[in-house]
């Protein structure tokens, strides 16, 4: 497996590949990688000949007083979990390269304010800014026909989602289903700031999430009183929540009695550890 820091190298690369018809997809990540996105690379290399995967920190999607320094970072690791998988290269740029003008004056992309600043949003003003800032970057450098990104980032599926149709970026964008520890937790880099007994409590969050759509599925129509008494749920189980929110599957609008494809979010801290799931709920 190759691994290439410089732009130039990949693109001579990227060219070897296309000069022989070959079609690229990319899987996106900030490393620390998991069986999560191991199975996002399964996934990419059954829609193309190869799988380009970019670990990158990237500053941008972090905010003040936020885990950017603290963050996992195991580029070792993660390269030999990469070439276990069949993963045709990684790139792993500096900060400096990606952002030779400084972060804080590079130009940037402004996703529309409906779908920045609710859910995730509204506790982490420009956080899907930076995200898309950084996917159109990485869609530029490489030119992928297709990209994989998991489910679990709900909220910033549709935003890539948005940026590639607002765009017209030529790229075809995969969302893959959540990848989930025995007891229910979302796999995440950031589950790496839970002790054991945190880990086990975790998977509360997506039980809670099970249940309020349980009770959406038998025809309870009072979300708000779903939403509280989710709240109340992983407050109990020792969370500290953000938000449970029950929103439109296709757009993450707030439902009307006729939606029925529903998406159930929610995010929530635990010690260290900021934790984000969803479940996609039909009733
Ligand atoms: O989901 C992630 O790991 C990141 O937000 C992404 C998409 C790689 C952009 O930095």
């Amino acid at each position: 497996m190759k691994q290439f820091q410089d732009i130039n190298a990949l693109h001579e690369q990227l060219q070897a590949w296309r000069a022989r018809g070959e079609r690229i997809a990319l899987v996106p990540t900030m490393g620390n990688l998991h069986e999560g996105h191991l199975c996002l690379v399964d996934e990419a290399r059954r829609h193309a000949q190869r799988c380009l995967v970019s670990i990158f920190v990237n500053p941008t999607q972090f905010g003040p007083g936020e885990d950017l320094a603290a963050y996992p970072r195991t580029p070792e690791e993660d390269c030999a979990l990469l070439e276990s998988r069949g993963a045709d290269a990684v790139f792993l740029p500096t900060v400096e390269v990606m952002y030779p003008q400084g972060e804080a004056i590079s130009t940037g992309i402004a996703v529309p304010e409906e779908l920045a600043n609710i859910l995730c949003g509204a506790s982490r003003p420009g956080h899907f800014n930076g995200v898309a800032t950084v996917v159109a970057k990485l869609f530029n450098l490489v030119q992928p026909e297709v990209a994989v990104f998991g489910e679990k980032d709900y909220q910033q599926l549709l935003v890539i989602r948005r940026l590639v149709a607002d765009l017209n970026m030529p790229v075809t964008i995969i969302g893959l289903p959540t990848v989930r520890e025995a007891g229910g937790l979302a796999m995440s880099s950031r589950n790496r700031y839970l002790d054991a007994g945190q880990r086990q409590q975790a998977g509360q969050l997506y039980a809670s999430l099970e249940a309020c759509c349980a009770r959406l599925q038998a025809g309870d129509r009072d979300i708000a009183r779903l939403e509280e008494q989710a709240v109340v749920a992983l407050q109990e189980a020792g969370f500290e929540p953000d938000y449970v929110s029950v929103r439109r599957a296709a757009d993450l609008g707030l439902p009307g009695s006729a939606d029925r494809d529903l998406v159930i979010l929610a995010a929530a801290g635990m010690g260290q550890a900021r934790l984000i799931d969803n479940l996609r709920c039909r009733r």
